[in-house]
């Protein structure tokens, strides 16, 4: 039904207008009675062999919502009802911001991806943790965390700490976001000898709380072997717990969509079928290379089944999506955790 009926509806329309729509479609329809026992019914797939233990956690399957689609945390407990093992909010930012000016996301239907320079819009911590506090406790919790982007260089740390600081009762795991295309101030997150200070501070603050939370970082899918190797050193230096990759990619090569369409569309990072392999690639060069030595939530282009065991083929422990949710709907975590049991009792 979604494929045939609902996708080319809401694709008619401006991709952010639907966003928001399906936003309060859901959240409305999960308030009619008996719905979320509907939804429950028809996408949850509860199996012992689809568990999980990963980051201290439990988690019920290995299918999660990538950073992104629930920004401000005001969606998950009725995500929850659509079958995910975890969901990742954020990115969260210390001060709530618009954005990129509009328009600032493009589909490009031809290749099954989208291109998107929404620049972290958010509505800031506060307003993060008042939404978390409404937490049924049904799904694990990530929380992805930023900088605001007029922050100036010497403040980024201190963004981050204050998410890391606010969150850390509320979530379950924390994400630092250093590998977002659109919020410019790429070459200090890229600089591993800053990584390692931040990352340095924000185990600090971890440790000032009765229980610590994981810290994952999660990187960009254009990254060179040199750079995969620094990141491999920088997790096995600060004993990180894991690693999600990937991000957008600012990478347009062999594409379908026309020059003209993406001269158009300009800068941003795509996400989708397109960064597939290259974000396979990431996941399959941080395992061979560490000797498997940290967990891998693997990103970028699930868009069936057969995707999502790629990932965790190339050595991904766990798996998010956000393009493919869109292309494919709901029963993509369906028919992913569905062939992950087939695949157990082979
Ligand atoms: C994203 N993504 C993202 N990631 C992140 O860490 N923080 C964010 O705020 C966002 N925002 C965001 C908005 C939109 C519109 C898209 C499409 C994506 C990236 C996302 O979490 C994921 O890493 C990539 O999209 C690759 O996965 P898919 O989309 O190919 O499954």
């Amino acid at each position: 039904m979604y494929k045939f009926l609902i996708r080319p509806l809401f694709f008619l329309f401006d991709p952010e207008k639907i966003h928001h729509f399906t936003f309060s479609l859901i959240r409305f329809s999960c308030k009619i009675p008996g719905m979320k026992l509907l939804f429950k019914s028809v996408y949850l797939v509860d199996d012992k062999s689809l568990e999980r233990h990963f980051f201290g956690l439990h988690f019920k399957n290995p299918v999660g919502l990538a950073a992104g689609f629930d920004k401000n945390a005001v969606l998950y407990n009725e995500l929850a009802n659509f079958g995910f093992g975890f969901i990742e909010i954020g990115t969260v930012t210390p001060i709530g911001q618009a954005g990129n000016p509009k328009k600032r996301l493009f589909r490009l239907k031809d290749d099954k991806g989208i291109i998107n320079r929404m620049g972290f819009n958010n509505k800031g911590l506060e307003t993060a943790i008042t939404q978390l506090k409404k937490n049924k406790g049904q799904l694990i919790i990530g929380g992805n965390i930023g900088k605001n982007t007029d922050s100036k260089p010497e403040d980024y740390t201190n963004d981050y700490l204050e998410c890391f600081n606010g969150l850390h009762p509320y979530v379950d795991y924390f994400v630092l976001n250093v590998s977002c295309p659109n919020v410019g101030s790429h070459a200090k997150l890229n600089d591993k000898d800053y990584l390692l200070e931040l990352i340095s501070e924000v185990q600090k603050a971890n440790v000032t709380f009765a229980t610590q939370k994981s810290i994952l970082l999660k990187i960009a899918p254009d990254l060179n072997n040199n750079q995969l190797d620094e990141i491999i050193d920088l997790v096995k230096e600060t004993n990180l717990d894991g690693v999600i990759a990937s991000n957008t990619s600012t990478d347009r090569t062999g594409l379908k969509t026309s020059q003209e369409r993406l001269t158009e569309i300009g800068n941003g990072g795509l996400s989708g079928q397109p960064i597939k392999e290259k974000s396979t690639r990431v996941i399959k060069y941080l395992s061979d290379n560490s000797n498997k030595a940290f967990p891998i939530i693997g990103v970028g282009g699930i868009h069936s089944a057969k995707d999502a065991l790629e990932k965790i083929e190339a050595g991904a422990d766990l798996v998010q999506l956000y393009t493919g949710f869109i292309y494919e709907g709901p029963k993509l975590i369906k028919q992913i955790n569905k062939a992950l049991i087939k695949k157990a009792n082979q």
